[in-house]
C-alpha cells in the first residue's frame, strides 16, 4: 500500500475517533459516537494488514490470523455476555492488555533491528522504549489487581503496609537508575536493566492499587485507562506509528480527564484518592451509630397517594437503583405518572452510583425519553418549584451536609438540593451510609419521608397499585 494512501487513511481513522469520542459525551449522540468508533477501529486495522509489505508472508499472515481471529471472537462474546454491573472489572482487565501488549512491543523493538539513528535519536528512541515498558508494566500489573478488587477475588479492603510511600519512591528511584543503565549499555546489554524494571514496575503497579479501597476503584480504573493510552502512544513512537500515538494521546488525555471529572464530582483531590483508604466502610451504619434524629416512614399505599396527587416530580436515582435492578418498573411508573399529566423529570448527579454516566445507561437501557433527564446543574434550580422528589438507592448525592457543615467528609461536594423540594420521599433498605461512610441529615428533615425496602420490590409494588 502506497505511504500517501496510509496516511490518508490514518488521518481519516484519527478524525473518526475524535468525532467518536465527541458523540459519546451526549446519550442522544452516543449510539453514533460508538459507530463512527467502529469505523474508525476498521480502517486503521485493514490499513494496518494492507501495510505489512515484507511481513505479508504466508508466515506472516498465519501469525496475524493467529492473533486476530480469537481476539476478535473473544472480544465479541464477551461484549455480548457482560452485565451493566460488571462494565469496570471489564475495562480494567482490558486496560491490562494494553499494558502488556506495550511491554511486549518494547522489548521486541529493543531486540529487533534498528534504522540506521545519530546518537541523540537512538538515546530518544531508547527512552522512548523505556518508558513505554514501564508504563505499560505498572498498567498490566495495576489493572490485573483492579480487575481482582472490583471482581470480588481480591479483598476491597486497602492494603496499608507500613512506610509503603517511601517504599513507592525507592521504586521509582531504583527505575530511574536501572533507566539510566539502560540507555548507556552498548548493543542488547540493555537487556537485563530493561527487565529488572519491568519486574519492578509491575511490583510498583500492584503495591499501588492493592493500597486503594474497593470503592475508590473506578477513579483508579480512570486512572489506569490514562496509563493504558500513554502506553499506546510510547509503542506509537517505537514503532513510528502515527496513528497508534493519535489514539494513544486521545486515550491517554480523555482518561486523565475523566479522572478529573470524577475526582471534582466527589469534591476530592487526585492525590486524596491514590492516598487511598476513602470509602473502605461503604454500607455500614452512619459514622457516630446512633441516629441524628427522628425518621418519619411511609408506606406504599400512601407514596401512590402523594405521586398521583403531584403536579411536578422529581427522580434522583442513585447506586441503589443499580443494585436492586429496578429500572425498568421505574420507567413504567414514569410512563403512566406522565400519561396522567404529571410533569417528570430525572435528576443525574456526575457521580451517581458507581461509573461515570452508571445511571444514564440504566435510564437508557429501560427506555426513559432522553429528554426528561436532567443534569444537577440544569434541574437544582428549578428544584424549590417541584412538589415531590423520588430518591431511590441515593445517598451522599442528596446529602446537605455537603452545604451545611464544613466538618463532613464531603463538604464542598455539590449535592442535588432536593430538601428544597415540597416533599422529599427517600427509598432505601434501612439506615446505611452510602459510598462516603458518613450519616445523612435529609432523612431527618420536616419534609423528608423513608419508604423502606428494596427498591426493586417498592416500585414494583408502585407499579401494581398505580395500574390498579
Ligand atoms: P450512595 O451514596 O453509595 O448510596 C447508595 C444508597 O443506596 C445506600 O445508602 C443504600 O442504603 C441504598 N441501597 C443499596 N442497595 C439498595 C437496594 N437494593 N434498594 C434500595 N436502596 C438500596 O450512592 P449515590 O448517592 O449514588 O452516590 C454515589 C457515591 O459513589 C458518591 O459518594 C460518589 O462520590 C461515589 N463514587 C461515584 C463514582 C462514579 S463515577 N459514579 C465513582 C466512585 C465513587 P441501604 O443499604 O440502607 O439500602
Amino acid at each position: 500500500m502506497p505511504q500517501t494512501l496510509v496516511t490518508v487513511a490514518y488521518i481519516a481513522a484519527s478524525a473518526l475517533f475524535i468525532l467518536s469520542l465527541g458523540g459519546l459525551s451526549r446519550q442522544e449522540s452516543a449510539r453514533r459516537g460508538n459507530i463512527l468508533g467502529i469505523v474508525g477501529m476498521l480502517i486503521a486495522l485493514g490499513t494496518s494488514i494492507a501495510s505489512l509489505g515484507s511481513a505479508w508472508t504466508a508466515q506472516g499472515i498465519i501469525a496475524l490470523a493467529a492473533a486476530l481471529v480469537p481476539g476478535v471472537a473473544v472480544g465479541a462474546v464477551i461484549a455480548r455476555r457482560v452485565q451493566m454491573t460488571a462494565m469496570p472489572q471489564l475495562v480494567a482487565i482490558l486496560h491490562s492488555f494494553v499494558g502488556a501488549a506495550a511491554v511486549l512491543v518494547g522489548i521486541a523493538t529493543y531486540l529487533g533491528e534498528h534504522r540506521p539513528m545519530n546518537e541523540a535519536e537512538m538515546l530518544i528512541h531508547l527512552v522512548e522504549i523505556f518508558a513505554g515498558v514501564c508504563i505499560g508494566s505498572i498498567t498490566f500489573t495495576g489493572s490485573v489487581i483492579a480487575f481482582a478488587k472490583l471482581q470480588g477475588t481480591l479483598s476491597g479492603k486497602p492494603l496499608i503496609l507500613p512506610a509503603r510511600h517511601a517504599i513507592n519512591l525507592v521504586m521509582l528511584a531504583v527505575t530511574v537508575w536501572l533507566g539510566i543503565w539502560f540507555c548507556r549499555a552498548d548493543g542488547h546489554a540493555g537487556l537485563t536493566p530493561l527487565l529488572i524494571a519491568v519486574a519492578i514496575t509491575g511490583i510498583l503497579g500492584v503495591h499501588f492499587v492493592m493500597a486503594i479501597g474497593g470503592a475508590d476503584m473506578p477513579v483508579v480504573v480512570s486512572m489506569l485507562n490514562s496509563y493504558s493510552g500513554w502506553a499506546a502512544a510510547a509503542a506509537g513512537f517505537m514503532l513510528e506509528n502515527d496513528l497508534l500515538i493519535i489514539t494513544g494521546a486521545l486515550v491517554g488525555s480523555s482518561g486523565a480527564i475523566l479522572s478529573y471529572v470524577m475526582c471534582r464530582g466527589m469534591n476530592r483531590s487526585f492525590i486524596s484518592v491514590i492516598m487511598g483508604g476513602f470509602g473502605a466502610q461503604e454500607g455500614s451504619a452512619p459514622a457516630g451509630g446512633t441516629p441524628a434524629g427522628e425518621v418519619r416512614s411511609v408506606d406504599v399505599p400512601r407514596t401512590v397517594e402523594m405521586l398521583r396527587h403531584a403536579r411536578s416530580i422529581v427522580i434522583v436515582p442513585g447506586y441503589g437503583l443499580a443494585v436492586a435492578q429496578a429500572q425498568h418498573g421505574l420507567a413504567e411508573v414514569t410512563r403512566i405518572l406522565r400519561d396522567l399529566g404529571i410533569q417528570v423529570r430525572f435528576a443525574i448527579h456526575p457521580v451517581a452510583g458507581r461509573l461515570p454516566g452508571h445511571m444514564n445507561v440504566l435510564l437508557a437501557e429501560a427506555s426513559v425519553p432522553y429528554d426528561i433527564v436532567h443534569e444537577m446543574e440544569e434541574i437544582n434550580h428549578t428544584l424549590p418549584e417541584t412538589d415531590l422528589v423520588l430518591v431511590i438507592g441515593a445517598n451522599d448525592i442528596v446529602n446537605p451536609s455537603a452545604e451545611d457543615d464544613p466538618a463532613s467528609p464531603i463538604a464542598g461536594m455539590p449535592v442535588l438540593q432536593v430538601w428544597k423540594a415540597r416533599t422529599v420521599i427517600v427509598m432505601k433498605r434501612g439506615m446505611a451510609s452510602g459510598y462516603a461512610g458518613v450519616d445523612n441529615p435529609l432523612f431527618y428533615r420536616q419534609n423528608t419521608l423513608l419508604l423502606f425496602g428494596d427498591a426493586r420490590k417498592n416500585v414494583d409494588s408502585l407499579l401494581a397499585a398505580l395500574r390498579g
